[in-house]
């Protein structure tokens, strides 16, 4: 598989399972948390899934597209390890869906990534919550994994619900 097989895959994987969540959380009430603006391409599609929810992004940086920025009272600026316990204390545990897509081109610094914030998630979602994320969160705790949209490869992309 070349690399641009790879993003293509990811890219697809991503936007399956974005719209496969507008059927799961159905009308169950709560927020969309984006865990990491990157260009604006998934808070673009995900402002057009769920146009009557808020959506609450978090970044170190606004590096979008000009078209694709969050208004700032919903957006988290900083180290999501910082920024993530913040939003629990202003937010609680009541978002309906989690789209983290925290992964560097650096493996080692990406398991890192995900080991600090990981933990940190399940107090934002509630209670059957949906969470897609790039990396597994196998290993979190309150976190069962959901069977994923059938065009989604194994271990592309990981997605889970809070018990
Ligand atoms: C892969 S990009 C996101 C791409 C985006 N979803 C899109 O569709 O354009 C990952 C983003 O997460 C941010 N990020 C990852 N880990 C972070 C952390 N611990 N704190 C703050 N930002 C983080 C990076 O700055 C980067 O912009």
């Amino acid at each position: 598989m070349s690399r641009l097989d790879a993003v293509i895959g990811r890219l697809k994987s991503q936007r399956s399972c974005l719209n496969a969540a507008v059927a799961l959380i159905g009308e169950a009430p709560g927020h969309v948390l984006e865990l990491g603006l990157g260009n604006g391409r998934t808070y673009d599609h995900l402002r057009l899934l769920f146009p009557n929810r808020n959506i609450y992004v978090f970044d170190r940086e606004v590096a979008s597209h000009p078209d694709c920025r969050p208004p700032a009272d919903r957006l988290f600026l900083g180290s999501m390890e910082d920024t993530l316990a913040a939003a629990t204390a202003r937010l609680g545990a009541k978002a309906a869906l989690i789209h983290a897509d925290i992964g560097f081109g650096d493996a080692a610094a990406t398991e890192r990534n995900v080991a600090t914030l990981g933990p940190l998630l399940p107090g934002l979602l509630r209670q059957g919550g949906i969470i897609f994320c790039d990396q597994s969160l196998d290993g979190v705790s309150d976190f069962t994994a959901i069977t994923m949209p059938g065009d989604v490869a194994v271990d592309r992309y990981y997605g889970y619900h809070k018990k």
